[in-house]
C-alpha cells in the first residue's frame, strides 16, 4: 500500500511516499528555518504562509521522486494534531482536497505517533510493545507503545519540553535558532564537570520531567557572569547542560523500563538527534541488557515519511477521516 503523507505542523513543509509503513519511496522537506531564525523562533503566521506557498510544489516533488502519479497512490495521510494551528490547517486542507479529488481514503495522523513511527522506517525488526522516550521542541513524553495505535503516556514534562529547554539555553548563550543543534556542536568541543546545574525531579511522579529550573539556572549563570564582567566558558556550560538533560531523560526512561519490565526501548523526536543523549542511552541500555532503537539523524526532526509510516497502521486499525476533518493544536497521543 502506497501512502502519500503530508506534514505541516510547525516550520517544515513536507511530503513523502511510504509503502506498507516501512519503506520510504520518497521524502521531501522544505525547511523554513532560515527565515524564522531572523526572529529567534518560529513566527506562526509566517509558517502558515510558507506552507501555503510550498505545499503543492513539495508534494509534486515527492510524487516525482517516488516515480508514481497521484492516482497511483492508495491513500492520503496528514498530520492533523498537535502543532501550530494555522500551520496544521494548511496541510489538513490540502490533504482533504487531494482526497476529495482522487476519492482516496484520508488518514489523520498524530504528530507524536509519527515521531515514534520514524523508528519503524529505520528498523524493520522493531514492533510494539516497547517503551518510547519522545523528545521534541514541543513534547517530552515517556510512552508505552502497547500496539501500533494503542499508547499510554506514563511520563511527561510539567513545564518546558526538552527541545524548548535546549533552544532557550542556547539563545541566552548567544547561539542562533534553533539552538539545540548548535548547543550540541558547542558541547562537543568541551566536556561536562565545570558548572553544577540542578537535576530537577517532580515529587511523587518518578517518570515526569521539569526543565524550567534547569533553564533558569543557565539564564542566571549567563546573566551573573555578564553583569560581573566575568568570563564564561560557554562550551563547558553547553556540555554540562546537555549532560544534565541527557542524564535526566535517560535515567527516567531506564527507571520506567525496569519498573514495567520493558526490554525494548526507543527514543525519537528532534532531541533524539542529540549526541550526548544518544551516547547515554546506548551506554545505559547496554548495561541493562535492553535493546535500544534510535532513528537515523535524518528521521529525528520533522518529516512526512514518519507520518506515512504511522498512517499505514492507522489505516489497518480503521482510523480514517471524512471531509469534516479539522486540525487540533493539542491532543493527547493516546486519543
Ligand atoms: O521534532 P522536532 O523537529 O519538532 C517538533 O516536533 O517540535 O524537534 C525540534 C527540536 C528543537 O527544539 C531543536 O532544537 C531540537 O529538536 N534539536 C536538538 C538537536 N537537534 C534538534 N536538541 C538537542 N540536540 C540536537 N542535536
Ligand atoms: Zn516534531
Amino acid at each position: 500500500m502506497k501512502i502519500l503523507a503530508i506534514e505541516s505542523s510547525c516550520d517544515e513543509t513536507a511530503a513523502a511516499l511510504v509503502e506498507d509503513g516501512r519503506t520510504v519511496l520518497s521524502s521531501v522537506i522544505y525547511s523554513q528555518i532560515e527565515e524564522h531564525r531572523l526572529y529567534g523562533g518560529v513566527v506562526p503566521e509566517i509558517a502558515s504562509r510558507r506552507h501555503t506557498e510550498q505545499i503543492a510544489q513539495v508534494t509534486r516533488r515527492a510524487l516525482e521522486q517516488g516515480g508514481i502519479s497521484l492516482s497511483q497512490t492508495d491513500a492520503i495521510a496528514v498530520t492533523f494534531a498537535p502543532g501550530l494551528i494555522g500551520a496544521l490547517l494548511v496541510g489538513v486542507n490540502f490533504a482533504k482536497g487531494l482526497a476529495l479529488a482522487t476519492g482516496k481514503p484520508l488518514i489523520p495522523v498524530h504528530h507524536i505517533r509519527g515521531h515514534i513511527a520514524a523508528c519503524y522506517l529505520a528498523h524493520p525488526d522493531l514492533k510494539p510493545p516497547f517503551l518510547c522516550l519522545v523528545v521534541s521542541g514541543g513534547h517530552s513524553h515517556i510512552v508505552e507503545v502497547l500496539d501500533y495505535t494503542y499508547f499510554r503516556v506514563i511520563g511527561r514534562t510539567w513545564d518546558d519540553a526538552a527541545g524548548e529547554a535546549f533552544d532557550k539555553a542556547a539563545r541566552v548563550m548567544g547561539l542562533s535558532y534553533p539552538g539545540g543543534v548548535q548547543l550540541d556542536k558547542l558541547a562537543a568541543t568541551s566536556r561536562p564537570g565545570t558548572y553544577s546545574l540542578p537535576t530537577p525531579k517532580v515529587e511523587g511522579h518518578p517518570y515526569d520531567f521539569s526543565f524550567s529550573g534547569l533553564k533558569t539556572a543557565v539564564v542566571n549563570l549567563v546573566h551573573n557572569a555578564n553583569q560581573k564582567g566575568e568570563p564564561l566558558d560557554k562550551a563547558a556550560l553547553a556540555a554540562d547542560f546537555a549532560e544534565t538533560v541527557a542524564q535526566v531523560l535517560s535515567s527516567r526512561l531506564m527507571a520506567a523500563a525496569k519498573e514495567l519490565g520493558y526490554r525494548t526501548l526507543v527514543c525519537s523526536g528532534g532531541v533524539s538527534a542529540n549526541s550526548q543523549l544518544r551516547a547515554k542511552l546506548k551506554e545505559k541500555a547496554a548495561k541493562a541488557g535492553t535493546s535500544l532503537y534510535l532513528p537515523p539523524l535524518s528521521l529525528c526532526g520533522d518529516n512526512a515519511a514518519m507520518i506515512g509510516s504511522q498512517a499505514y497502521y492507522e489505516y489497518l486499525a480503521g482510523n480514517l477521516a471524512g471531509m469534516e476533518l479539522n486540525a487540533r493544536a493539542s491532543l493527547d497521543v493516546s486519543r
